[in-house]
């Protein structure tokens, strides 16, 4: 026999190279490399069946898409099913990746007392013992009735079971527990991890059972992350949030059977998750009134509109070189604002430290968010308040023009609904004659038309 081939993948990325490398080049993380063979062809592929026989072939308008054809699970979380895409599709494989306590196991716990109504779920778990569950499952008030506990890290072991008890829904709690005991390496390490996954992969698509798989990241790259098995799973769900706040946004970063915009925001609470279902007012509570340097802005998660308050802090700075930092928001992003504020409108930050801050730690990608954190800028250096009931939205271009943003209508209309008088929008994203009743809406085409706006 040859000698297998072997790679070296990155724990924390996934990063594949052919030689050792002590800091990877993707993610750039130490000592995160590990020797992994190469992946042998019987695995990948899905066995021997595959004999070369001629197959037939289906025209597009004829493939089934009756709703028999796909089967969704509804999780009793409506705000897990939307990132989902509409409920758990029978026979996928999806991922639940998260820092260790954020949650994934709260929440796999919690939707097995709704599932478990209607269907039977396995629940497997190489963390903790059946009586750990047991006893979780009492504090967050699962009943459980269709749910079964199965404390085992034995994968083949876990598979077998699984063939023979037929069970509707499998959850695996935590990937990182498990082994294939022929495989010579240990728990949490790349080739277990993967194997494991294939393992489980084959049985959700051979027996239509649907898998949850939890992976925990782990910032000391010791064990695999869940990123060394996102190609292998059909979707792949991350639990973000401070540790330190209560709530926890669940993001979809790949998805075979939806959109991977959505997200679902939780709250943690003693009893376990709760749903969040007006995340923009949770975002916007406690917000300071009539200080300088704040700004309330509208972004797009998805197909919903949620606001969120960014504050900027501008002062005197004591260092050669004056410090920005920023949190929530792309740092370069903040550069180029400030440069078209000195260059356009002629306001001098070179000297002053500045800090840029989207409160209640979400993580804003939008151009969007542009306009805000330019006006919450301005404000802070004028050291002037733009007032509690106003709300902005545009992109800034380099020529201090405000550019057109997308759901714009869906925007204003949820800065009416809490309440507030005054938005700020592009001009080019509505149409003159438009009226929106209860809010002033102000069309500008230029940073200094959103400054002439709020003095
Ligand atoms: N006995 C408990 N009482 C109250 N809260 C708890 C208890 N045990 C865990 N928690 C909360 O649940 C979180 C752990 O969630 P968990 O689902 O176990 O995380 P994960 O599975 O992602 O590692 C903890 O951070 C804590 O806030
Ligand atoms: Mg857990
Ligand atoms: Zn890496």
């Amino acid at each position: 026999m040859p000698k297998m081939k072997s790679v070296f993948v990155c724990r924390s990325c996934g990063f594949e190279s052919p030689k050792w490398n002590g800091r990877c080049p993707n993610c750039g993380e130490w000592n995160t490399f590990e020797e992994v063979d190469a992946l042998p062809k019987s695995s990948s592929s899905a066995g021997k069946s595959s004999a070369r026989v001629a197959r037939s072939i289906t025209p597009l308008k004829e493939v089934d898409l009756s709703e028999a054809s796909e089967v969704r699970y509804h999780t009793g979380m409506e705000e897990l099913d939307r990132v989902l895409g509409g409920g758990l599709v029978k026979g996928s494989l999806v991922l639940l990746g998260g820092e260790p306590g954020i949650g994934k196991s709260t929440l796999l716990l919690q939707i097995c007392e709704h599932l478990g109504k209607e269907h039977t779920i396995l629940y497997v778990s190489g963390e903790e013992s059946a009586r750990q569950i047991r006893l979780r499952a009492e504090r967050l008030g699962v009943v459980g009735d269709g749910l079964y506990i199965l404390a085992e890290s034995d994968a083949q072991a876990i598979a077998d079971t699984v063939s023979s008890n037929k069970p509707d829904i499998v959850i695996i709690d935590s990937i990182q527990t498990m082994g294939i005991s022929e495989i010579n390496s240990a728990p949490g390490s790349i080739t277990q991890v993967r194997e494991c996954t294939n393992l489980f992969m084959r049985l959700a698509k051979s027996e239509e059972i649907p898998f949850f798989i939890v992976g925990h990241v782990n910032k000391d790259g010791a064990i695999a992350g869940p990123k060394v098995m996102e190609h292998i799973v059909d979707a792949v769900l991350y639990f973000e949030g401070d540790r330190n706040l209560s709530y926890r946004i669940l993001r979809a970063a790949k998805n075979r059977f939806g959109s991977t915009n959505e997200i679902g925001v939780f709250d943690m609470k003693d009893n376990g998750l709760e749903q969040v279902e007006n995340p923009s007012q949770m975002l916007l509570s406690g917000r300071p009134t009539g200080v300088s340097g704040c700004c309330v802005l509208c972004t797009m998660e998805g197909t919903r509109p949620i606001l969120a308050e960014v504050q900027a802090l501008v002062t005197k700075s004591g260092q050669t070189s004056p410090r920005r930092v920023t949190t929530g928001f792309d740092f370069n992003r903040v550069w180029m604002i400030l440069a078209v504020l000195e260059k356009r409108l002629g306001f001098c930050y070179s000297a002053l430290d500045v800090y840029v801050n989207i409160i209640g730690g979400l993580k804003i990608q939008e151009p969007a968010a542009d306009l805000p954190v330019a006006m919450a800028l301005y404000s802070s250096l004028t050291d002037k308040p733009l007032g509690d009931d106003v709300i902005a939205f545009g992109e800034l271009g380099l020529g201090g023009e405000i550019r057109s943003v997308s759901h714009v209508e869906q925007r204003i209309a949820e800065a009416r609904r809490l309440g507030f008088k005054k938005c700020i929008v592009p001009r080019h994203a509505i149409k003159s004659t438009q009226k929106f009743a209860g809010i002033e809406v102000i069309g500008v085409s230029s940073l200094r038309q959103a400054f002439e706006a709020v003095k």
